[in-house]
């Protein structure tokens, strides 16, 4: 049986990042709830506690099931999680004098299991107000810095651990040998590679499908090809149908390319219908993003519906699938139960039902988008295509921003609150007349940019980035002016064919730079978004270049200035009246503009 790791997600970003490392050394991960009880525990190795945001005292901290610490399996605690160990097992935490942040050395007496083959001292990556002061029953300190006495312990014959730091980032010198030393300490095997997951998988699909066939929407994306490929291979050709609807929101040629793609890989089970005269339709008027997205996804499935019922497929023989990856289906803990930020477009409502009837299979539902890349070359999926950049499932609907009758309209405190940041590094401010979706402490916000101008500088650009969204709430966003006029102004703009046509002649002119320059590889996405505003009487362009390595934080890329310029005076040939660069990172920005 394959053994897993289970992490108890106790908010923010750690625990992705945990279950990645994890994964990555050979083992597979699985994230849960704290406050859920430990049940199907046969096939669990070991547990991690993960680290979070809140203080182990505070009212509102998550709830934690503490038969969690009677399992009989080894557990690991990294931060918060090191804290709640102590506090739950007799033990103390206390709100540190010293917050520590960043870099400290840990040293130790290469004694501890935990510790075993790292150096002494190691840099360590510290981030914690509150501090254990004194451990429970059992447990002895292995490892020390200057300012935290219970950096490490352990409570070898219980197989409790705890760290104070975060063994799971790269800042953590040597945090990889720390996290496969205690898959060791839970006698893990190391089987969790993508070339071998092709067969598990494959088995598994062949077990929900149970003789029926599969029907599979398939955009054209990694995940989506992906998938497409595997139920080819778990199912055969002939219980497989893919349907690529082309729903007027798709990139330039793109429908074209990825029917091409199909019938070179030798499938012909890939029909296409070309709907996008009803998704404007539908469209047409619309301009509040999360109304755009609802009828996007419905739409999906009215013409879903509409293709099957044309070819008379039986829903009693016939299952829907989604190239659905484990990120999208995984609240973390620090958006659980919290206000919806933005519908994924595979969690519609009427997908939710499918869901609950038991219709839908989401072969790729465990990976991470790393994996799926992995696991399509493993299926002969080529480079390039493995390696494209991902698209959302609603297309440029989502960076094609819309307008009503109404813009807003910073008031003239904002304004001035944001100017007195800026210019006290040297850019002036504007504050541009639309709004975009961001997502700032647990929630979603729909506030507008404030842009700058000034110095291509990105540092100082990155600090006045973070200082204005953090100081003027009424900015969730900023971006530098690159090129073009600067007298904004906004419009009424809603999902049209020829704002469409611009969107995507800018967006490819974009895409074949990246690829020319060679940043493709270098970045993990570039959307390019078109705004309701006009700049010297033409439509004002953003670009959102990112860094990132699962999309649930990035940062913003740092482009060489000389080769953005050159990009921007082109773009503002192909008909642009401004360029803007997004230079928030996320949050408090989101990757896509909408
Ligand atoms: P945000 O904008 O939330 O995006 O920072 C995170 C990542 O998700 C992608 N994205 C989507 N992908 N369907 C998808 O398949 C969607 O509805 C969707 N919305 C956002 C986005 O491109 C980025 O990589």
């Amino acid at each position: 049986m394959m053994k897993k790791i289970v992490i108890l997600d106790f908010g923010g970003q750690y625990a992705h990042l945990i279950a990645t490392r994890i994964r990555h050394l050979g083992v597979y991960s699985e994230i849960r709830f704290p406050a859920d009880a430990p049940t199907d525990l046969l096939d669990v190795a070991g547990v991690i506690l993960s680290g979070g945001p809140s203080s182990v005292y505070a009212p509102d901290r998550p709830q934690f099931d503490k038969a969690w610490l009677d399992v009989a399996v080894p557990v690991l605690g990294l931060c918060y999680g090191h804290q709640t160990i102590a506090m739950e097992t007799g033990g103390r935490v206390h709100r540190g004098e010293i917050h520590e942040f960043g870099a400290a050395d840990l040293r130790h007496d290469g004694q501890s299991a935990l510790l075993k083959g790292i150096p002494t001292p190691t840099r360590v990556w510290m981030s914690h107000g509150d501090e254990v002061d004194a451990v429970g029953e059992g447990f002895k300190v292995v490892g020390s810095t200057d300012n935290c006495r219970f950096a490490a312990v352990e409570n070898l014959s219980a197989g409790r651990f705890g760290v104070q730091f975060h063994p799971e980032v790269t800042h953590s010198a040597h945090g990889q040998i720390l996290l496969s030393n205690f898959l060791d300490i839970c006698g893990c095997e190391r089987n969790w590679d993508m070339g071998g997951q092709v067969e598990r998988l494959s088995q598994k699909l062949r077990e929900q499908a149970q003789g029926r066939k599969v029907f599979l929407l398939v955009s054209g994306g990694v995940d989506s090809t992906v998938a497409f490929e595997l139920l080819n291979k778990a199912l055969g050709a002939d219980r497989v149908l893919g349907l690529h609807i082309d729903n007027g929101l798709m990139r330039q040629n793109e429908s074209t390319a990825v029917m091409d793609f199909m019938k070179q890989q030798g499938f012909d089970n890939l029909r296409i219908a070309d709907a996008s005269e009803l998704f404007l339709s539908r469209l047409d008027g619309v301009w509040e993003p999360e109304r755009k997205r609802k009828i996007i996804g419905d739409t999906f499935l009215d013409v879903q519906a509409e293709e099957t019922a044309k070819l008379g497929l039986d829903p009693e023989e016939w299952l829907l699938a989604q190239g659905t990856i484990y990120p999208d289906t995984i609240e973390s803990g620090g958006t659980k139960n919290a206000a919806t930020i933005k519908t994924h477009h595979n969690r519609v409502p009427a997908i939710l039902k499918l869901i609950e009837a038991g219709k839908i299979v989401e072969p790729l539902a465990e990976l991470y988008k790393d994996e799926v890349r992995a696991l399509g070359e493993a299926l002969g999926i080529p480079h390039d295509l493995v390696w494209r950049h991902p698209f959302p499932g609603p297309g440029l609907g989502v960076r094609l921003l819309c307008q009503g009758p109404q813009s807003p309209e910073a008031t003239p405190e904002s304004v001035q609150a944001a100017s007195a940041v800026a210019a006290a590094r040297g850019y002036a401010v504007f504050a541009l007349p639309v709004r975009s979706v961001g997502v700032q402490g647990d929630g979603r916000t729909y506030a507008q940019p404030a842009a700058l101008t000034g110095p291509c500088d990105w540092k100082t650009l990155e600090t006045v980035a973070t200082e204005l969204t953090n100081r003027v709430r009424a900015f969730n966003r900023v971006v530098f002016h690159v090129a073009g006029a600067t007298d904004f102004v906004a419009i009424e703009a809603y999902t049209t064919r020829s704002r469409l046509q611009l969107l995507r002649t800018l967006d490819a002119e974009v895409t074949s730079w990246l690829k020319r320059e060679g940043f493709y590889e270098t970045i993990w996405q570039m959307p390019v978004a078109l705004l309701p505003i006009l700049a010297g009487g033409r439509e004002v362009v953003v670009l959102r270049p990112v860094i990132s390595r699962e999309a649930m934080t990035a940062s913003f890329w740092e482009a060489p200035a000389d080769k953005l310029a050159e990009l921007a005076a082109r773009l503002l040939e192909l008909g642009a009246g401004a360029v803007l660069y997004d230079c928030t990172h996320k949050p408090p920005g989101t990757i896509e503009w909408e």
